[in-house]
């Protein structure tokens, strides 16, 4: 039987953030993918997405500024730019609080870990952007390390230190079909038919975490949200950060959008309800159709409160969030123990989680190594349920 140090699976960004790492060491190591790399099958549909370091928990801003270095260190091996540093508004109802924060909640934690952000308030952050008619009570911040991801090109770099290392395999168009963890310590994964055994084993498998953890009996309790976005073609010369409004009622009236990029319709800008078009529960489930109704919330945002965009929705799509239904941030843990070798298998899925890839493939990478991280991911505990 052919043997691996460690075996990814999943090749999303996580995966082969993951294995990039791997790539350091002497670890022969195999990244095992059902559809092709860099696919928009699962979370990481959508080419941009948002950078910031601003967070309402404080281990969240920490993560997020270590997240930086890391950044840094992928950025030094391609031309392409992985991460355009426009900064990041976020500006709103002050009262408010959602699941990607609250402003005053996060200026509290930027005052605590020293993170520079300029307050604003509405008159000034429609002196400064291209917004308008914003609320007289509205406030909000600049916090300039924010930024555009290009997840493409933040792929691309991954794939390519994984497919130029020696010691890393990648496996494309193969799903698993069965993973055994046996009692004498090895962990034999099949696939295309065939047995390949490891001793240790990463999971990142994204929105399909339940088609791997059926292997092991066990299921996790998320919510997969089938987002849409869309964008609005530039009619005046405007110059947007990225940005995120936080306003009541939330399931009609929370919006994000970004700057306009060369990399992703030039001459357009991306704007999106921060909202489920659907709850889903298996990525099966997606339509790819983004709903009337959120596009419609989202045009009439863009009509009353933007400056400089014409309204009508084009190149409109939708992508998979994959959402821990307690509440948690992310979902980073190794199995249970009702699993044989479960220290050895490590399983991430979930969170809004594209500003940390790199420093995910850290942490994942060094828990297949040594069982420990650095990093504190006590928050982002599993509770496994049975298979259902
Ligand atoms: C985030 O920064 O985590 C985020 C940005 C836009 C939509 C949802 C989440």
């Amino acid at each position: 039987m052919k043997h691996y140090d460690v075996i990814v699976i999943g090749g999303g960004p996580m995966g082969l953030a993951t294995a990039a790492e791997l790539s350091k060491t002497d670890k022969s190591t195999l990244l095992i993918e059902q559809y092709n790399f860099i696919n928009e099958k699962g979370s990481s549909a959508g080419m941009s997405r948002q950078f910031r370091v601003q967070y309402a928990q404080k281990y969240m801003a920490e993560l997020a500024v270590e997240s930086i270095r890391y950044w840094d260190a992928l950025q030094e091996t391609t031309n392409d730019e992985l991460i355009g540093k426009v900064g990041s508004l976020w500006f709103g109802d002050p009262a408010l609080s959602s699941q990607e924060g609250g402003i005053q909640a996060a200026m509290d934690v930027m005052d605590e870990l020293c993170i520079p952000y300029t307050p604003l308030t509405a008159e000034q952050i429609e002196a400064q952007f291209p917004f308008k008619d914003i609320p007289k009570k509205y406030n909000g911040f600049f916090q300039k390390d924010g930024g555009i991801i290009d997840f493409n090109a933040t792929q691309k770099a991954l794939y390519t230190i994984c497919n130029g290392a020696k010691n890393v395999d990648l496996k494309a168009n193969t799903p698993v079909t069965n993973i055994q963890s046996l009692e004498n310590g090895n962990i034999i994964v099949t696939a295309n038919g065939e047995d390949i055994t490891t001793e240790k084993l990463v999971l990142t498998p994204g929105a399909y975490v339940n088609d791997i953890l059926r292997f092991f009996n066990l299921s996790v309790d998320i919510d997969i949200w089938e987002m849409s976005s869309a964008y609005y073609k530039k009619t005046e010369d405007i110059e947007l950060p990225t940005w995120f409004v936080f306003q009541e009622p939330q399931n009609t009236s929370l919006f994000y959008g970004f700057p306009e990029v060369d990399w992703s319709h030039p001459g357009y800008i991306r704007v999106a309800p921060d909202i489920p078009d659907r709850i889903i529960k298996d990525p099966s489930q997606r339509t790819g159709v983004p709903s009337e109704k959120s596009l419609g919330y989202n045009e009439a945002w863009v009509r009353d409160h933007m400056i400089g965009l014409d309204t009508t929705s084009q190149f409109t799509a939708t992508c998979l969030i994959t959402l821990s239904n307690n509440n948690k941030e992310l979902l980073l843990d190794t199995l249970p123990d009702s699993v044989n070798n479960n220290e050895n298998i490590i399983l991430y899925t979930g969170g809004w989680a594209a500003k940390f890839v790199p420093l995910l493939g850290k942490i994942l990478s060094d828990l297949a190594l040594t069982n420990t991280t650095e990093y504190d991911i006590s928050n982002f505990k599993i509770d496994y349920l049975p298979a259902k």
